[in-house]
């Protein structure tokens, strides 16, 4: 099997593991699950869960307690998309090939959908205990993916970028906060939580944090790319979002060409890291390499 059929097996894994924790649309609110259905259901990279299960497997972990948290990570992602695409933020109409959720449901249903995510993210993480998962472990990576997704990471860089919007004249340095947080944060979430899951040692969850760091901030830099070069069709996103709404990026702060040579280097350097460990995962390191040029 190549790379290519082999990360859509895996994704396919992926899928169905994230399909068994989602809600049935039943009740009288059953509004609100369609539209948090609607949404995690769409499809998408899924390369949350595929960095934190592979991750997990070359820490040594064989267990079934990373099955919610593969589940929870992708909901906190997915909240924070279609709450990142409302009027009062980016004001996006497509996402992962589909009308938004704000444009199907309604604002009202689109900011409870991702509150409902939100909350369902930590109920299905919190099924770990009972799939066997070490209660200090479990403990462990529930309070770091807490963490990474709140003020101090996800939320917090969400926060600077809307600010940044009406500010103009930002930094190099305010812009690698942005990255580093509103993206980067939730790489780390899931590469430091299967590495905690699995028991790995303290430095090689450093390690990770760092490699983390490197995925996220190359992540983000193609993604600003890709707002300028990329097309609707193949990204199944709104683009130009970014001038539309007066962002400065990395692009904007260092030109297209020494965004891509940027990009390229951070990557390069997190998979040199990944080869620093005793037991390698090649499928991981091609991973990474592989959204060095990657076009959605
Ligand atoms: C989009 O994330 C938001 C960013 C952090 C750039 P993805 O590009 O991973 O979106 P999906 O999950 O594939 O839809
Ligand atoms: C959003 O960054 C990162 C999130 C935390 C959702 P963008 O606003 O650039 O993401 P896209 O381009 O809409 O996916
Ligand atoms: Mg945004
Ligand atoms: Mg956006
Ligand atoms: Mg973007």
């Amino acid at each position: 099997m190549n790379f290519k059929e082999e990360q859509n097996r895996r994704i396919e894994e992926i899928e169905g593991i994230i399909r068994n924790y989602l809600p049935e649309e039943t009740g009288y609110q059953k509004t609100v699950i369609q539209a948090m259905n609607y949404s995690v259901l769409a499809g998408g990279k899924r390369l949350r869960p595929l960095l934190m299960k592979e991750t997990y497997g070359m820490m040594g972990g064989r267990g079934r307690e990373i099955e919610p948290f593969l589940a929870a990570i992708e909901m906190v992602h997915t909240y924070s998309l279609v709450h990142d695409d409302l009027p009062a933020m980016d004001n996006d109409e497509y996402r992962r090939g589909r009308k938004t959720t704000h444009v199907m449901y309604g604002e009202a249903m689109a900011i409870l959908a991702g509150d409902g995510l939100l909350n369902l993210a930590f109920e299905t993480a919190a099924k770990a205990f009972e799939l066997g998962g070490d209660p200090v472990l479990v403990g462990r990576a529930l309070a770091l993916f807490a963490g990474k997704s709140g003020i101090y990471g996800m939320i917090g860089g969400q926060t600077a970028d809307i600010e940044s919007e009406e500010k103009g004249g930002i930094t190099e340095e305010l812009l690698l906060f942005i990255h580093e947080h509103k993206t980067a944060a939730l790489i780390q979430s899931a590469m430091m939580t299967g590495a905690i899951l699995a028991g790995a040692s303290r430095q090689d969850v450093d390690k990770l944090e760092k490699i983390g760091y490197n995925i996220g901030i190359a992540f983000q830099i193609q993604d600003d790319i890709l707002d300028i070069t990329g097309d609707t069709d193949t990204l199944g996103k709104s683009v130009g979002s970014d001038e539309k709404n007066n962002k400065v990026t990395y692009v904007t702060i260092k030109g297209l060409e020494q965004a891509q040579a940027d990009q390229r280097a951070y990557s390069e350097e997190a998979v040199s890291l990944l080869r620093s460990f005793a037991n390698r995962n090649l499928f991981l390191e091609n991973m990474v390499e592989a959204l060095i040029t990657r076009r959605k």
